[in-house]
C-alpha cells in the first residue's frame, strides 16, 4: 500500500516540549512539508524554544512554517485554520502534561485534554467529511494503562486503568478519538509513549528540574525512596516515531512508543549528579551534586513502574530507538548547561510565580501534602 503523505500539517501544542521537537524534526526531514502550529502559549509554551525555526522558515524565511495563537477548545478558530490552510494532517500535541500540577488543580487538566480534544475532532469532522487522503493523529501516553508491579510490560491491549488525573484526561481523549474513528469513519492514529526527556522540556518534570537545581545548588526533591521506575525515550526517538505512524500506521491503530530505558528515578537522579560533576559544574558547598538529593513526600497515587511493549510498531513500521539513555542525557545535561538563556526566559513568566505560591523555593518537600 502507498504511504501517506503529510503535506499541510496542522500541530497543536507546538511551543510545548515535544510539539517543538516534532516541528523541528518535520521540516528538516521533509522539504515539502508546511505546518501551522497552534498553541495556546500557556505557561509551558514558549516561542523561545522556536525563535530560530520561525526565522528559518517563517513568513520570512521559506514560508513553511507559520504560528497560531489560540485555543484547540476554540472550535471556530480550529475550523478557521484548518480551511484557510489545507490543512490534510492534523498531529495534536497540545495538553496540559505535568501529572503533579493535575493533583494540584484537574479542571484545566479536563477542559483541555477532553473538551479540547473533543472540538478539535468536530472541527476535522466537518471540515474533512468523508474524506479518507487526511489524517487525525492523537500523542498520547503509556499512564493511561495505569501501574505496573516489578514484572510484565503494557500492550496495545491492556486494559485502561488511569491513576491520576492527568492520566485520566488522556484516557478520555483517547477513547474519543477512536470513537471519532468508529462511529464517523474519522481516519486516526494513536500513539502512547513512555517519557520524554531532551531539549526544550520545561523545568518542572523530573529531568530539567533536577539538572538546574544542580547547577543552582538547590535540592533534588526524590519522591518516597525513589524506587519508581519509569522508561526513558529521547525525544527524537519520538518525533521518529510520530513520523512513521503518519505515513505507514494502519488508519484507526494504536502504537505504543518505548525507549528500551527502564530505570528507577533515583538512578537516573545519580546519574545527573556524575554528569553534572563531570563537567566541573559541582556547586559551592557540596562535594558532589548527590549530596543535594532530598528524599521528600511522596505523590498520592504515584504509580510504581511503567514499561512498554513496542513490538507492533517495531514489526509492523520497523520503527526502534535509537538513543542510549545514558548518552541521550548525558547530550541533555549538557543542552541545559549552554541554554541557561532559554531556562530563564521559560521561567520567567507565570509558571515561577504558579511554582512558588505552590512550594516556595524549597521544591515539594515533605508535608506540602
Ligand atoms: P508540554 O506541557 O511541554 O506542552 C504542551 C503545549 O500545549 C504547550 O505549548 C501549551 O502552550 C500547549 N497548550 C496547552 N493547552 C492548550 C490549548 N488549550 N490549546 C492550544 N495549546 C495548548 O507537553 P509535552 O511534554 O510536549 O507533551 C506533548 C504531548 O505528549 C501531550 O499530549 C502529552 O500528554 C503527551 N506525552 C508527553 C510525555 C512526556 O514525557 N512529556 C509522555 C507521553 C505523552
Ligand atoms: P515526571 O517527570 O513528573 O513525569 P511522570 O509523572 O509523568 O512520570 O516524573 C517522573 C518520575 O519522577 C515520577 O515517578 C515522579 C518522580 N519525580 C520525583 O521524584 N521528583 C520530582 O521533583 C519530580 C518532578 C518527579
Amino acid at each position: 500500500m502507498p504511504e501517506f503523505e503529510p503535506r499541510r500539517l496542522l500541530v497543536t501544542g507546538g511551543a510545548g516540549f515535544i510539539g517543538g521537537n516534532f516541528i523541528r524534526h518535520m521540516l528538516a526531514a521533509h522539504p515539502d512539508v508546511r505546518i501551522v502550529n497552534l498553541d495556546l502559549l500557556t505557561y509551558a509554551g514558549n516561542l523561545a524554544s522556536l525563535a530560530d525555526v520561525e526565522a528559518t522558515h517563517g513568513p520570512r524565511g521559506d514560508n513553511r512554517y507559520h504560528f497560531l495563537h489560540g485555543d484547540i477548545a476554540d472550535f471556530g478558530r480550529v475550523a478557521g485554520a484548518l480551511a484557510a490552510h489545507g490543512i490534510d494532517t492534523v498531529v495534536h500535541f497540545a495538553a496540559e502534561s505535568h501529572v503533579d500540577r493535575s493533583i494540584l488543580g484537574p479542571e484545566p487538566f479536563v477542559i483541555t485534554n477532553v473538551l479540547g480534544t473533543l472540538r478539535l475532532l468536530e472541527a476535522c469532522r466537518q471540515a474533512w467529511g468523508d474524506r479518507g487522503d487526511v489524517r487525525f493523529h492523537h500523542v498520547s501516553t503509556d499512564e493511561v494503562y495505569g501501574s505496573l508491579g516489578p514484572e510484565g510490560a503494557f500492550t496495545e491491549e491492556t486494559a485502561y486503568d488511569p491513576s491520576s488525573p492527568y492520566s485520566a484526561s488522556k484516557a478520555s481523549s483517547d477513547h474519543l478519538v477512536r470513537a471519532w474513528h468508529r462511529t464517523y469513519g474519522l481516519p486516526v492514529t494513536v500513539t502512547n509513549c513512555s517519557n520524554n526527556y531532551g531539549p526544550y522540556q520545561f523545568p518542572e518534570k523530573l529531568i530539567p528540574l533536577v539538572i538546574l537545581n544542580c547547577l543552582e545548588g538547590k535540592p533534588l526533591p526524590v519522591y518516597g525512596r525513589g524506587a519508581n521506575v519509569r522508561d526513558w525515550l529521547h525525544v527524537e526517538d519520538h518525533c521518529r516515531a510520530v513520523d512513521r505512524v503518519l505515513r505507514a500506521g494502519r488508519v484507526g491503530t494504536t502504537y505504543n512508543v518505548g525507549g528500551e530505558g527502564e530505570t528507577p528515578n533515583l538512578r537516573i537522579v545519580e546519574m545527573i549528579c556524575d554528569r553534572v560533576d563531570a563537567l566541573g559544574l559541582t556547586p559551592a558547598g557540596v562535594a558532589s551534586c548527590r549530596g543535594l538529593i532530598t528524599f521528600v513526600a511522596d505523590r498520592p497515587g504515584h504509580d510504581f513502574r511503567y514499561a512498554i511493549d513496542f513490538r507492533r510498531i517495531r514489526s509492523e513500521l520497523g520503527w526502534a530507538p535509537a538513543v542510549d539513555l545514558a548518552e541521550g542525557l548525558g547530550r541533555t545535561v549538557e543542552w541545559y548547561v549552554a541554554h541557561r538563556d532559554w531556562c530563564a526566559a521559560v521561567r520567567s513568566g507565570e509558571y515561577r510565580r504558579y511554582y512558588e505560591e505552590q512550594y516556595g523555593n524549597r521544591g515539594i518537600m515533605s508535608g506540602d501534602r
